[in-house]
């Protein structure tokens, strides 16, 4: 795992957009697995200006989203469907018919999530995994105690994440859907590369459990620490209780991956 600390939440957003889009010139139909959120807001915002102004193109792209409520139609305006094609999709060249996110109205739970898994499979794995990390250190929403080898299949949400994500939904929580599919810890660290943002002081006692903390699943983004290819991006205020930042910045200026970069 390599950790890569900047200035503010701004900096660090446009490290990762500049790392996707990287990527994407390297590989035009590189397999993309994406997050939602508010920390992705402001990647997805560099992203469509790369695509604007420097011609980056997700013609070639597919997508797999890490998750999606259980119950909400894709229209629905808090579905995770809606907020990518508001925040991403509908700002870039990409062709709908590549983007995935599982099918929370799926009437046979079981048989989506092992079509999701088939999908992926299909379309060669995923070559480079975004993801932000919940208050109780959940990756997609493998909350506490998922297992570390779990698939993509339906979890019930911890109460904090059901609040966490309350504002999508006027604050009300009790329309906040209790249940959704997400992809496992198992199937996440079979990407071939992850990348994990997160930014804020609200993120630091969970990024140094699972950046330097023991690998448990009481905190599933620490499975991370297992994955061959794993970069985690963080500003100084989500890093305050990390206890290596001098050997991070000191990596981070020596890899060549970051030279002139
Ligand atoms: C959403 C997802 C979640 C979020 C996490 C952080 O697709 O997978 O794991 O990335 O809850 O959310 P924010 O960025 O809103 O703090």
């Amino acid at each position: 795992m390599e950790v890569i600390l900047q200035p503010d939440a701004a900096a660090a957003a446009l490290l990762v957009a500049r790392v996707i889009a990287r990527e994407i010139r390297r590989q035009p139909k590189l397999v993309l697995g994406l997050a939602t959120g508010r920390t992705m807001e402001a990647v997805y915002a560099h992203l469509a200006c790369m695509h604007r102004e420097e011609g980056l193109s997700f013609a070639a792209c597919r997508t797999f989203n890490l998750d999606e409520y259980i119950g909400l139609p894709p229209e629905h305006p808090a579905s995770y469907r809606q907020y990518m094609n508001q925040h991403l999709f509908s700002q870039v060249d990409i062709d709908l018919q590549n983007t995935h996110l599982p099918d929370g109205t799926a009437t046979d739970l079981t048989a989506e999530c092992a079509y999701y898994e088939h999908l992926i499979v299909e379309c060669g794995g995923i070559d480079l995994q975004l993801l932000g990390i919940g208050h109780d250190g959940h990756i997609g929403f493998n909350e506490p105690m998922s297992a570390l080898r779990s698939r993509t299949r339906d979890k019930t949400l911890m109460r904090s994440t059901i609040e966490q994500n309350a504002e999508m939904f006027a604050g009300e929580l009790s329309k906040v859907p209790y249940r959704a599919i997400t992809m496992g810890v198992g199937t996440i660290l079979e990407s071939k590369r992850c990348l994990l943002l997160a930014t804020g002081y609200e993120k630091a006692g969970i990024i140094a459990k699972a950046l330097e903390g023991p690998i448990t699943s009481r905190v599933t983004a620490s499975a991370l620490q297992l994955h061959a290819h794993c970069t985690v991006v963080v500003d100084y205020a989500a890093a305050a209780t990390l206890e290596e930042t001098e050997y991070y910045r000191w990596i981070f200026e020596n890899e060549p991956e970051w030279q002139n970069f």
